[in-house]
């Protein structure tokens, strides 16, 4: 069988960005492939973080997961700073890694950017974390936003480049993304990613908001001044982002939303797509709270699914230390 593996970072809110992009691949391929979704906790102390807040997002985002579908009887869901392998095989990897391999990533580009001088050797060496975590599981499929596509690239660049001059160790893993809705822009700039770390929620919707607040965001929407709805991502992002999320969450296509709204303004669109909105995350956010009220559950599946990740993880380490001659 498959093995398909993917994390998300448990900093800020998840946001309807991460769902159609990431989670909702999650949830069909646990069905389809043997499924590992992690936490990255380590990832998340590539910027500044407040310890109580970071505790805080790992109960937050693993609820998260939970209510948006995925099922721990089916995926492995777990920490990543409780399988120690991880930060041991990213060592690895940094020694594998060019200087300007490293520097060309744009996301490290980006973040670099915005904590200028507070920008940490770990964001730098992030991409090697996340292909240690990609390649100790021997992962087959990742399911990732197109904004990962880069760091997947990097990780089955140094399987190959492994394999090659210490012998056949890792699989080379395939990046898994969306045709649609594997970028879905910000609402209040469509010309930006929707991120976690915008400077406003209004750009985002999470998967805890409530009614009023995802009806208002939607409202309040960047579009455009043609008045019409329609599809077109390069001319019209706005509105071609706001029906991507239509027809990532309902399942009828761009064409068939154009269609039903003919005639028919952007007022009368954003009432429909709130309501959709609503609809869909009234349940995951009602679930979540249920499931943050009782953290003991939340955290024995963490560990649970920590300790079968070991397993596989240790048994990986041992052919790498065995590979690189440090296995006496
Ligand atoms: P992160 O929030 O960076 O931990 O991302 C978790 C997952 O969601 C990754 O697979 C990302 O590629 C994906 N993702 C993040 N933002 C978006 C977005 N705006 N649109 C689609 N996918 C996204
Ligand atoms: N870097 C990813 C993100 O920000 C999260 C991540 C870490 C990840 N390790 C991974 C995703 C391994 C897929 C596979 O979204």
């Amino acid at each position: 069988m498959q093995r398909s593996l993917s994390a998300i970072q448990p900093t800020g809110v998840v946001h309807i960005g991460n769902y159609i992009g990431a989670i909702s691949q999650f949830v069909k391929l646990q069905d389809e492939t043997e499924a590992f979704y992690f936490l990255v906790d380590y990832h998340a102390m590539t910027v500044p973080f407040d310890p109580k807040e970071l505790n805080k997002n790992l109960l937050q985002v693993a609820a998260t997961y939970l209510a948006a579908g995925v099922d721990p009887t089916k995926a492995t869901i777990f920490q990543q700073s409780q399988v120690s392998e991880h930060t041991e095989l990213a060592w690895i990897l940094a020694c594998l890694t060019k200087m300007g391999e490293a520097e060309r990533m744009t996301q490290f580009k980006d973040k670099a950017s915005k904590h200028a001088e507070r920008a940490s050797v770990g964001l730098f060496t992030y991409p090697m974390l996340m292909a240690a975590d990609i390649l100790l599981y021997d992962t087959n499929i990742v399911p990732i936003g197109d904004d990962q596509k880069q760091h997947v690239e990097l990780a089955r660049d140094l399987a190959e480049r492994f394999n090659k001059m210490y012998g056949e160790t890792f699989v080379v893993p395939q990046p898994m993304i969306k045709k649609t809705g594997a970028r879905i822009m910000a609402l209040d700039d469509p010309m930006k990613k929707m991120s976690k770390s915008s400077v406003s929620p209004k750009g985002y919707i999470a998967l805890s908001d409530d009614d009023k607040t995802i009806a208002k965001k939607i409202r309040s929407a960047q579009t455009d001044s043609v008045g019409t709805v329609g599809y077109d991502p390069n001319h019209r992002p706005g509105i071609s982002n706001l029906v991507t999320i239509c027809s990532e969450i309902t399942g009828s296509s761009p064409a068939q939303i154009i269609k039903e709204f003919e005639g028919k303004g952007y007022k009368e669109f954003k009432e429909v797509l709130a309501q959709v909105l609503i609809e869909f995350i009234a349940p995951i956010r009602t679930h979540q709270a249920e499931l943050l009220a009782d953290k003991g559950e939340l955290v024995s599946i963490l560990n649970n699914g920590s300790a079968r990740a070991r397993e596989v993880a240790e048994k990986k380490m041992k052919q790498v230390r065995s590979a690189l001659g440090i296995k006496l």
